[in-house]
């Protein structure tokens, strides 16, 4: 009995202990600046909660993604996101999906999500998708040529894409492991920032020439998400 009574309280030290050492809570969005005054406060990383006994079952539901996003823009995409600001029920629960409408050769181009892995599955058309890893791994990268039916994951943090490679339309739904997973377009941060990144930066970072840098960064960055 005694000893029965020590291993519990074993466990209960090591779980205290493991408790103790967790670290914070990931963030869920992009920064979360700290105030003194609650009164000019917005988030509490996520949104405040409504009271418990108010929610209903419109909080959780959301309709609309039988709709396609309209694709007639310069990169032949639309993602149609269904987050936390679609549902105020996925508040705290770590989890989002995207509806994603390619028209023919569209691209969802480079970009990635710093909350959230994310697992696609191609409904309609071939793409050809991947990701590239990070420099400790020699950015190498993973592709693939996804059908109808096809699925492939994105881990957090990777910059990835989707290439619709036919002369037809393709769709594709995403779950996303964040509430708010966030989306950094790679050439919009970098060429369209505002305001612009010193020139002296990107001509050193891509090693070309200022008209290069110039020229790239008068395109019109279009913004598909
Ligand atoms: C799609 O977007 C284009 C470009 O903004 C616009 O001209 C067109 O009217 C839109 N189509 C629909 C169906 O909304």
């Amino acid at each position: 009995m005694q000893r029965v009574h020590l291993l519990l309280s074993f466990v209960i030290l090591a779980l205290a202990s493991s408790f103790a050492s967790a670290s914070d809570p990931d963030p869920v969005q992009d920064f979360c600046v700290a105030i003194n005054d609650i009164k000019t406060g917005l988030f509490v990383n996520g949104k405040f909660c409504k009271d418990p006994k108010l929610a209903n079952a419109g909080d959780f539901f959301f309709s609309g993604l039988d709709k396609p996003g309209n694709t007639s823009n310069p990169v032949g995409s639309k993602v149609t996101p269904v987050a936390v600001t679609e549902i105020p029920g996925l508040n705290t629960l770590g989890i989002s999906l995207a509806r994603i409408d390619f028209a023919p050769y569209g691209l969802n181009p480079p970009h990635t999500h710093p909350r959230a892995t994310e697992i696609l599955v191609v409904v309609e058309g071939t793409l050809e998708v991947g990701f590239v890893s990070s420099n400790q791994d020699n950015n190498r990268l993973f592709t693939k040529i996804l059908n109808k039916g096809d699925v492939f994951v994105f881990p957090v943090g990777m910059i990835h894409f989707q290439l619709n490679k036919a002369h037809y339309n393709a769709l594709a739904f995403a779950g996303l492991s964040s509430q708010n997973p966030g989306v950094i377009t790679i050439a919009n941060a970098v060429f369209g920032s505002n305001p612009r990144i010193n020139p002296d930066v990107l001509t050193k970072a891509f090693q070309v020439g200022k008209d290069v840098i110039d020229y790239l960064e008068k395109q019109f960055w279009y913004d598909n998400n």
